[in-house]
């Protein structure tokens, strides 16, 4: 009834009177009173006139399946929902979902993650009310060597929302770092599920600082959020749609190649360190060299100073400018 009550609200110019509202829900006046009053407490505010009836002066701040509803309904990412406030990690949910047979375009969210996880290993903070935390489960008909690409998809996804949305600058480190003034913004991790020949799902996960006011000292220097960046709240809801919708697009294009054909150029026009000096950081030694953007493949194209060129998968080694992060 809330994601319903949220929806009328919000389709009304003006007021919805109480009366309305009971006769299209099937429900009391007190039922819907106290809904309103729920939706308060979440951060709405709604306006109660006496024989006027409610109002929508603002919407709340939240990932719930109410916010969502306008902006996804139909979608094929991000149609089917499944909002929390607590989890462990939205990828470990998305991963059961997954193997309960959830459809291709689950969203899964959570306001908090008590166990998020980062790429190799690491963990992701994620506290409530501040950032955006949540995973996408695919299940492409692709190889499983394909599958790395889908995050370079995603990742040119959030950039493109992140400069609708915000109105900001956003490039991309290789793989899958957002950045917003040389600064990481989003990270990106995916797992997979597959046997030798076929992908059973995949499960993208996105952090995205979105309103954090400040950062620990250790990542001050290389971590940004969006408010520090525009100085505004972003509605978190709304991005998240944005980033399902540009997914929308860039999947679709995704799959007529099984690989980044028909991506590339996007993916290049955005690669922070695109002809400047990087450091391959593997196992072995730092080489350097000018990054000369991506192939079809998604590996990384670096120029070494003999002028040949090197590409470098994902995974197997960290890029870095050579100033620094990026
Ligand atoms: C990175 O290390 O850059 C990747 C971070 C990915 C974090 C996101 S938050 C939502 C999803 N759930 C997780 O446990 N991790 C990803």
């Amino acid at each position: 009834m809330k994601t319903e009550i949220v929806r009328l609200l919000k389709e009304t110019d003006g007021y919805l009177s109480g009366q309305e509202l009971c006769s299209r829900l099937q429900v009391s006046r007190t039922a819907v009173w106290k809904v309103i009053e729920q939706l308060r407490e979440e951060g709405y505010q709604i306006e109660a006139v006496r024989h006027k009836g409610y109002r929508l002066i603002q919407s709340a701040d939240v990932m719930t399946e109410a916010e969502f509803s306008a902006w996804m309904k139909g979608r094929r990412l991000g149609g089917n929902l499944d909002c929390n406030d607590v989890l462990d990690s939205t990828n470990n949910r998305a991963k059961r979902l997954a193997e309960q047979g959830a459809p291709e375009g689950t969203l899964v969210t959570a306001e908090s993650q008590t166990a998020g996880k980062g790429r190799r290993g690491r963990s992701w903070v994620s506290p409530p009310g501040t950032g955006i935390w949540f995973s996408l489960l695919l299940r492409p008909d692709i190889h499983p060597a394909h599958a790395p690409m889908l995050t370079l998809t995603a990742a040119l996804a959030v950039a493109e929302a992140i400069e609708e949305i915000c109105g900001l600058k956003a490039g991309i480190k290789w793989p899958n770092d957002i950045v917003v003034s040389g600064k990481k913004v989003c990270g990106i991790l995916t797992e997979m599920s597959a046997e030798a020949e076929q992908v059973h799902y995949v499960v993208i996960g996105i952090g995205i600082n979105a309103n954090m006011t400040e950062f620990p000292e250790e990542i001050r220097k290389t971590a940004t959020s969006l408010y520090l960046e525009t100085g505004k709240k972003v509605r978190r809801a709304r991005l998240t749609a944005a980033v399902m919708a540009r997914m929308e697009y860039w999947y679709e294009r995704f799959l007529k190649t099984s690989d980044m054909t028909l991506l590339k150029e996007a993916y290049t026009a955005r690669l922070v360190n695109l002809n400047q000096e990087v450091v391959i950081l593997d196992s072995r030694s730092g080489s350097e060299g000018l990054c000369r953007g991506i192939d079809d493949g998604g590996l990384l194209l670096v120029e070494e100073k003999d002028g040949r060129l090197r590409k470098v998968m994902s995974g197997e080694v960290s890029v870095r400018g050579i100033y620094g992060y990026v």
